[in-house]
């Protein structure tokens, strides 16, 4: 048994009838590791938010946009977002048609904009200047615009996306420059959406949100603009403390709260379109671990430290946000451990932020055990680089039979060398 720490994963049957230190010995470390099993229950959970006719989950690829996950994304009913030309190739390589795809951008060429809409994608666009450049480059084209409802929410400021000190979103009050520019251009105004930030645990504000929106919304409808898509944003937050018994988001009442607004909305407007939420980290977030190896301990006055291979080249939320994830801990014959020490957990970069857990009271970790980071699947893979010239890892998914396959190999020196005019 491996099962220095594990409690968690055992009670998941996170992965299947594989064991973590047998698929670090398969596939090398670090390695991510998803299981499709909490994956598609994850999507449910979303998609079950409401029954309206036209509630939909549009799935933000950002969080994880490997190909493999996409698919099943897709198999459980969700649409998907894109807010760049490479999202927009990997979901369609994934099996997303053009008309699944939204395509929700900040700050982009005319080419770009005009590139996604001439794909068959409604663009949404998040500023008067984008919409300007939208109509000269698309005139007549159908076009979505992202308002700023001027409510924020979000783990960290640096993913706080709505309110007046962010870049993101059109002012409430510029609707008729809005719609000044829509109809010199005669374009389409096919669709409102917003984004508050990421990352709440609590309701209140995204359904607040979500008023301010329809209220947008009512208003576009009473000026004659057939809008059919209302998208209120993602930002679903998980228990990334779960090892102190973090609660989960009550997806129940924030279910009750979203299906008796919009229903009761449409209803009164006797609107017939779409309405959409966009989650990334809901989504993928606790599909996925990273595993890693420790390679040395050591002591520094009073400070324990455990080093990994999981360097912030291979997850950088805890090195950008100081986030927190739970880690367990996996040893060859191991036992669980009951006596405890801080440890501060690093990585192999060469610098003194690389750092993944600070002072984190753990069973004492030894060199030659695989840790495993959790919660690991959104924004981990995606976010990884090259830095130090180290190869971003491979992926594995376990599927519904608990099985490993490979899904994403590990990069090599060729692929460091790619770009390289030698
Ligand atoms: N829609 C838009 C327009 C967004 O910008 C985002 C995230 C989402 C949807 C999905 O948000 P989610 O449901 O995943 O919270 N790298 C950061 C998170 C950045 C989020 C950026 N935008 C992290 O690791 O926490």
């Amino acid at each position: 048994m491996a099962n220095v720490r594990s409690a968690y994963t055992d009670r998941e049957g996170f992965y299947g009838r594989e064991d973590p230190m047998a698929l670090i010995r398969r596939f090398g470390s670090p390695l991510y590791v998803y299981n499709e099993a909490v994956l598609r229950r994850c999507c449910r959970d979303l998609t079950g938010l409401s029954s309206f006719p036209g509630f939909c989950v549009n799935y933000s690829a950002k969080a994880n946009t490997n190909p493999h996950l996409l698919g099943i994304i897709r198999s459980e009913g969700c649409v998907v977002d894109a807010m760049s030309p490479g999202e927009l190739f990997l979901n369609q390589t994934a099996g997303f048609q053009p008309q699944e795809i939204t395509y929700v951008c900040n700050n982009v060429s005319a080419e770009e904009l005009a590139g996604a809409s001439r794909q068959g994608c409604v663009v949404s666009v998040d500023s008067l200047s984008q919409l300007e450049l939208f109509g000269k480059y698309v005139s007549g084209g159908r076009v979505m615009v992202r308002f700023n409802p001027g409510i924020g929410a979000g783990h960290s400021d640096k993913v706080i996306t709505g309110g007046k000190k962010t870049k993101f979103g059109i002012a409430m009050d510029a609707l008729d420059d809005v719609l000044e520019i829509v109809h010199r251009h005669r374009l389409r105004l096919v669709g409102i959406n917003q984004h508050i930030g990421s990352l709440f645990m609590e309701a209140g504000p995204y359904v607040d949100a979500m008023r301010v929106l329809l209220e947008m919304a009512e208003a576009l409808l009473d000026r004659g603009e057939p809008i059919e898509i209302i998208d209120f944003g993602g930002g679903f937050g998980i228990p990334y403390r779960k090892y102190e018994g973090q609660s989960r988001l009550d997806i129940r009442a924030l279910g009750a709260a979203l299906h008796a607004t919009i229903s009761d909305w449409a209803r009164a407007h006797d609107y017939h379109g779409r309405f959409f939420v966009e989650p990334g980290r809901y989504v993928v977030a606790e599909c996925g671990a990273v595993l890693g190896t420790v390679h040395a301990t050591k002591r520094n006055g009073q400070h324990l430290f455990a080093g990994t291979d999981i360097g912030f080249n291979v997850l950088a939320r805890p090195m950008l946000y100081d986030a927190f994830h739970d880690i367990e801990i996996y040893r060859e014959n191991g036992s669980p451990e009951p006596d405890s020490a801080e440890q501060t957990i690093v990585g192999n970069i060469c610098e003194s932020g690389d750092i993944l857990a600070r002072d984190r009271k753990l069973p004492l970790i030894m060199q030659g055990d695989v840790i495993a980071m959790l919660d690991a699947g959104a924004y981990g893979w995606v976010m990884a680089s090259c830095y130090n010239s180290r190869l971003r890892p491979a992926e594995v998914l376990i599927g519904l039979d608990g099985n490993a396959r490979l899904i994403r190999r590990r990069e090599t020196f060729a692929d460091l060398a790619g770009t390289l005019i030698l």
